[in-house]
């Protein structure tokens, strides 16, 4: 049975396993989940947080029963408020991650990538939650099979999110016609990036569908960001310190727009896990002048940079037409191999945002449980 403590703001509760959690009066109160003080259907919350009295107290805490607690305030209005204990045990743990914890891969991920056909999870829901929950772990997935015409990659986007439509459209091309007498830019190789690190926010989600690919290269080369990063905090902690902390400026120009932005190379949340990574040598505009040991950051850079391109950090693949590739743009950097001349190399691209994937599995979860992990 639990056993129950109470001083004047806490309530202690200790589970038969030795687990214990306590619990503030003034946030036991502010979670109450009653009929008044939160939407009965979607939980919204009725109740004025700010409202609660900065003395608020408990009364009196008894359980009701095998798996709640009442508890009841001092302080304030009079409340009784029912807790299950599960859930109680489960915040003494604090919230689990908003995101899916990453799991981080390298050159092992080749062969390995979490992998679908089209007619599978266009029609399967549960096929849909394994794809996106490998996809939400690794932050890269590929897919077998999808149709092979213009527009197909929106409709896989709109599996399970919405396409960010931006200044390239909703569906743009990546497309270089080699041409041996006019070796074009676009066929040379592309160093790792981040698309997009100009726009804020910036997309969280690229998917690429391979529409043809008779040329010789132009291999996909991935890099999960957040492995570099972890290397990056073994080997120069104090490096890894230095991209965190300074934002840097990125930009794109064209006659039609005029994009800027500014974001760490490598973005930290309050546990100092990784939780973005921008970096685009091509729109990188870089530190202010004035950036205190603006040296630093650029031997941190350099650093980070030569870290991306480890070949036990990368993993490459040949999309065939019909292949499909989505990644967390703000996780997973991507690049190319460069192109032989004769032949053609057509994807077509759109943007999502993460949430929309996050949310469509949480939704098959509570459906049909949780997928593999
Ligand atoms: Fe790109």
């Amino acid at each position: 049975m639990v056993s129950i403590q109470t001083s004047d703001r806490t309530l202690t509760l200790t589970w038969p396993d030795g687990v214990r959690g306590s619990f503030a009066a003034v946030w036991l109160r502010d979670q109450c989940a009653c009929g008044e003080c939160r939407h009965p259907r979607n939980g919204q919350r009725f109740l004025d947080t700010a409202s609660i009295p900065s003395d608020i107290g408990i009364e009196e805490a008894a359980l009701g029963g095998t798996d709640t607690v009442e508890v009841s305030f001092l302080g304030g209005e009079l409340h009784t408020s029912s807790f299950s204990l599960e859930s109680l045990r489960m915040a003494s743990a604090g919230w689990a991650p908003a995101r899916r914890r990453a799991v981080l891969w390298g050159a092992c991920l080749e062969g390995r990538m979490p992998t679908a056909a089209f007619s599978g999870i266009s029609t399967d829901e549960l096929e849909l939650r394994d794809w996106l929950c490998g996809a939400a772990s690794m932050g890269v997935a590929l897919l077998h099979g999808v149709p092979r015409h213009r527009g197909a990659v929106a409709e896989v986007a709109g599996l399970f999110a919405h396409v960010r439509e931006t200044n390239y459209g909703r569906v743009f091309d990546v497309r270089a016609v080699v041409d041996p007498t006019n070796l074009a830019d676009t066929a040379l190789a592309l160093a790792v990036h981040t698309d997009n690190p100009y726009r804020d926010p910036t997309p969280t989600l690229q998917l690429l569908h391979c529409l043809a690919s008779s040329a010789d290269g132009g291999d996909t080369i991935l890099v999960d960001g957040f492995n570099a990063v972890e290397r990056l905090r073994k080997e120069a902690p104090a490096m890894l310190d230095v991209l965190a902390a300074r934002p840097i400026r990125f930009a794109f120009r064209d006659p039609a727009c005029d994009l800027v932005a500014e974001f760490p190379i490598v973005s930290l949340n309050h546990r100092g896990e990784p939780v973005a990574v921008h970096f685009n040598n091509r729109s990188k505009v870089g530190p202010a002048a004035t950036t205190h040991e603006v040296e630093a950051w650029y031997d941190a850079y350099r650093s980070f940079a030569r870290l991306l391109t480890s070949p036990d950090l990368e993993v490459r693949l040949r999309l065939q037409p019909g292949d499909l590739i989505m990644f967390d743009n703000t996780r997973v950097l991507h690049g190319r191999t460069g192109f032989a001349a004769g032949g053609e190399r057509l994807l077509q691209g759109c943007y999502a945002e993460r949430d929309g994937l996050l949310s469509r599995l949480g939704v098959l979860e509570r459906r049909f449980g949780a997928g593999p992990r």
